[in-house]
């Protein structure tokens, strides 16, 4: 087991711990006050928010975003992975399906990246035929280089211009990373 501290092998950071904590606040707040009395909320039945966190990259935002509500939220999981093999760009693979149906409830998609966007789009197929009351999108990055899918995005941590390759607070390369508390760029010697 390589013991390096991960820190040794960033060669910038983008997004800092502190800034991370205050955009998360920042959309905590504002999610709690959408989803609150006389806001968007479309739930016949008044069933709180049912946050879905989009595994794996997403679980540290969920983690600490969903802390950031002081109202009632409901959490499910999902996981995807695009095939990556160059014979079907864009194409996505369901790993892990929603544990409950969703027909009828409000559902806040909770990304840690949204890149090209084929990722989003199928979720947001795939849940819009389950007859949700609504389906609103939140993403700590919003990678703009790259899209190829045009996204409407509802709360957005950070909007990312250039098109870096970055690691941390979640998101990973070769499943290493995520466990950075920030977001930043690899040095180039750590990529194979
Ligand atoms: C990342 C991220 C998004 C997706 C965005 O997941 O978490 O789900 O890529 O990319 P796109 O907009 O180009 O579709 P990844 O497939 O790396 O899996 P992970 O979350 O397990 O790291």
């Amino acid at each position: 087991m390589n013991k390096e501290v991960l820190e040794n092998r960033i060669l910038k950071v983008l997004f800092s711990k502190e800034a991370i904590r205050v955009r998360t606040k920042d959309l905590g707040k504002r999610i709690s006050h959408d989803y609150g009395a006389g806001g968007l909320a479309l739930d016949l039945s008044a069933r709180p928010p049912l946050l879905v966190c989009v595994l794996h990259g997403a679980l540290v935002f969920l983690a600490d975003l969903s802390r950031q509500i002081p109202t009632e939220v409901e959490y499910d999981f999902i996981c995807v992975a695009s095939y990556g093999n160059g014979t079907s760009p864009g194409a996505v693979r369901l790993i892990k399906d929603l544990e409950r149906p969703i027909q009828g409830r409000d559902v806040l998609i909770v990304e840690d990246i949204i890149d090209t966007g084929y990722t989003i789009d199928y979720l947001k197929r795939s849940f819009l035929a389950r007859k949700p009351a609504s389906i609103r999108i939140c993403t700590l990055v919003d990678k703009v280089a790259r899209r190829e899918r045009p996204v409407d995005i509802d709360y957005t941590g950070f909007v990312l211009e250039q098109d870096e390759f970055i690691v941390g607070y979640g998101m990973d390369y070769g499943e290493l990373y995520r466990n950075l508390p920030y977001i930043g760029v690899l040095k180039p010697e750590f990529i194979r």
